[in-house]
């Protein structure tokens, strides 16, 4: 059963609790309802993929009570610091480079050396973002294919019993989602409109890259959202997925059992369990590519992983950065 929760302190400690002990919790904001995990534990974020049946891994907005905070995380160009003087808190989401001291799981980012981070402008929002006192990571507490939800009724009808509670502030003002800007490389760029508009942010910056048809600004979001790119996820040893025999040359991401013999192995999780295995992806495709160079090994050989639940998103995943370059 989903408890649903009263936006009282009460209500909101409750919440926070839940989420440090790693717990999924969905909670309102100016936008909409965001499906809260602690971003800093990769067993929370895995289970975020899981409530919301996604398919792959896309990298999710990391919350924050103030600029402050995110930028701990987050590296802030002039741009962003300018950016979130004038809109934060507020409907807007800023793509910046991680920083190495960042304390995010990388598969709330997807593995990206990018973070996306948005102090939102809700009360009980920052209340609750304060209390938690870590990064949250919150996709819209939808189902995947469903619509955002701008109601604590609309998050159960998708997600009751999926997830621990819902903290019920009432409806969404603002309705529809951040909007979401790269300001990690060059030219700042609209990859997602939203609740702060473009001329907006062009008051205040200056040129902001889109002018784009929805359908064009998908495909600029594809390519600039190395998530969904192949070239940004793949590793630099080439990668052979299905393999059930390895050799010394061979750096081995197993998944239960292993077959002996590999070079290198990172286990992904010795029991089986999809949820772990999610977790620990980024890092051992990370940690295998960089000590598989060093010892002078010749590929990421990947063991077998069923393609039910989480498996379907990390093989999504392991077939990017398998696919030919
Ligand atoms: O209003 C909102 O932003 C809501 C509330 C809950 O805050 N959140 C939300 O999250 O809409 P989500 O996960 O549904 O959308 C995240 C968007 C996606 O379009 C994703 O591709 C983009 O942000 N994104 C996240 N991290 C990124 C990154 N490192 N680089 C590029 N795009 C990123
Ligand atoms: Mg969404």
């Amino acid at each position: 059963m989903t408890e649903r929760l009263r936006a009282d302190p009460e209500g909101v400690a409750r919440a926070a609790a839940l989420l440090q002990a790693g717990e999924l919790v969905a909670f309102g904001t100016e936008t909409v309802y965001g499906l809260g995990a602690d971003a800093t534990n990769a067993r929370a974020v895995a289970s975020v993929f899981e409530a919301k049946g996604r398919p792959h891994f896309n990298p999710l907005i990391c919350h924050y009570p103030d600029g402050d905070a995110a930028f701990r995380d987050a590296e802030p160009t002039e741009t962003a610091t300018r950016l979130a003087a004038r809109f934060w808190p507020g409907p807007l989401t800023m793509v910046l480079p991680r920083r190495v001291t960042c304390r995010v799981a990388l598969l709330a980012g997807a593995g990206l050396d990018t973070l996306a981070v948005r102090v939102p402008a809700h009360p009980i929002a920052l209340a609750l973002l304060q209390a938690v006192g870590r990064p949250v990571a919150a996709p819209s507490a939808n189902r995947s294919g469903q619509v955002s939800p701008t109601s604590a009724d609309h998050v159960l009808d998708g997600l009751d019993g999926r997830i621990a509670a819902v903290l019920d502030s009432g409806a969404c003002p603002v309705g529809i989602e951040s909007t979401v800007i790269d300001l990690s490389a060059g030219r700042p760029f609209l990859l997602r409109p939203g609740g702060v508009s473009q001329e907006a942010l062009e008051a205040e910056i200056g040129p902001v890259g889109s002018g784009l048809t929805p359908g064009q600004v998908e495909t600029a979001r594809t390519l600039r959202s190395p998530g969904l790119l192949v070239s940004h996820y793949a590793p630099s040893l080439p990668v052979r997925l299905y393999a059930v025999a390895v050799g010394r040359d061979d750096a081995l991401l197993a998944f239960g059992p292993a077959p002996p013999g590999a070079g290198v192995e990172f286990q992904l999780s010795e029991s089986g369990d999809l949820a772990e295995a999610a977790s620990r992806l980024f890092e051992g495709l990370r940690w295998l590519d960089r000590e598989g160079a060093v010892r002078g090994l010749v590929r990421i050989a990947v063991a077998p992983v069923p393609s039910v639940g989480l498996g379907r998103a990390i093989n999504d995943r392991l077939q990017r950065a398998a696919a030919p370059r």
